[in-house]
């Protein structure tokens, strides 16, 4: 099994099926804490380096979220522009210097494999945050959690499951890092649905077609929807050569209640790492689709808090002495008290 503590995490290559089982069963015993039925500081002093340059929401705060409900504080770099590598510093010498201010670090940036070369420089841990278009192993890791609860919650299982995955295929990260980790189940069928020019890689389908598993690549939305999970990206656009290049695939491939109805099964879940590009030459995902329980998007969300605390928790070494340094919550939110 993978030896979690002291390790980075850089690509999804790095786990094995029980690793990633072992993970989801800390990721489990984080409930109590990101719901604030309990606190614990078990990473009380510790530090995260949180680096992120290029746009982030979810992965940037529920990271520093993640380390803020173990105990930790959170040291912030945002953008390029306002850090010392615009001003032609290299990534080691940012990696020393920086990993000496903190106790991990967790890092996105626009260029594949920049976080592993950042990683070589530095002397704690170091997560990938998103490295180009290359990996996102954590989103990866937060979507097969998801999909397994989904799974199951429907009584089925992730082996022998069917995904259909929509939109930028070439450029999305994260259907690149999770088609990877579903590859260590079994009997999984892919429908892969994107334009010629955005369909996945081909080194992505050979791990797919090695590892036995079914495979259609399609450029066909309608009538290859009936999975069990669809997973709907964006267009990548900041990937692209030019905006121009990136309008032709907008709004090419768009889910909403009407196509669920007609092409899904009764059942089908939803996914999309998100953002979801609501503007209405995009619109890959309806804001009509809110209210269908098979929308997993916002539950998906919050799988990722559970997922990132389970990271620090185990490549810092403390998931078995978390309840050692738990304590009561002193407030309670206004909107849980009213049960919203
Ligand atoms: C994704 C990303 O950054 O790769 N977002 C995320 O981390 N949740 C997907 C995207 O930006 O479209």
């Amino acid at each position: 099994m993978f030896k979690f503590q002291g390790a980075d995490i850089l690509s999804v290559n790095q786990f094995d099926h029980a690793s990633i089982e072992y993970l989801f069963t800390i990721a489990d015993t984080m409930q109590p804490y990101a719901h604030r039925k309990k606190r614990t500081r078990v990473l009380d002093g510790a530090i995260l380096g949180n680096l992120f340059f290029e746009p982030s929401t979810r992965t940037r705060v529920s990271f520093g979220t993640a380390f803020n409900l173990l105990g930790g504080h959170v040291r912030e770099t945002v953008g390029l522009s306002s850090s010392a590598l615009a001003k032609g510093e290299s990534l080691y010498d940012t990696a020393r210097v920086l990993s000496s201010y903190s106790d991990i670090i967790a890092m996105r940036h626009p260029d594949s494999g920049s976080v592993a070369e950042f990683a070589e420089g530095s002397r704690v841990p170091v997560i990938n945050g998103g490295d180009g278009a290359n990996e996102h192993p954590t989103q990866a890791l937060l979507d097969l959690y998801t999909i397994s609860k989904e799974q199951s919650s429907h009584g089925k299982t992730i082996d022998g499951m069917h995904i259909a995955m929509v939109g930028d295929l070439k450029y999305g990260r994260t259907v690149h890092s999770l088609s990877k980790l579903l590859s260590l189940y079994k009997n999984i069928k892919f429908t892969f649905i994107a334009p010629d020019e955005l369909a996945m890689p081909s080194y992505i389908i050979d791990i797919v077609d090695k590892a036995g598993h079914q495979y259609e690549i399609t450029e066909q939305l309608e009538g290859n929807l009936d999975a069990d999970i669809v997973y709907q990206t964006r267009i990548q656009q900041e990937r692209f050569p030019s905006e121009e290049e990136a309008n032709k695939y907008r709004g090419k491939f768009r889910l909403n209640q009407a196509i669920y109805t007609q092409h899904c099964k009764s059942n089908t879940v939803i996914m999309h790492p998100l953002p979801r590009d609501s503007r209405a030459d995009a619109n890959e995902l309806d804001n009509d689709m809110n209210q269908n329980p098979n929308l997993a998007i916002f539950r998906q969300a919050d799988n990722g808090v559970l997922v990132r605390m389970a990271l620090f928790a185990t490549t810092l070494g403390v998931e078995s002495i978390l309840k050692d340094h738990e304590c009561d919550v002193i407030w309670h939110s206004q909107k849980a008290n009213l049960g919203l």
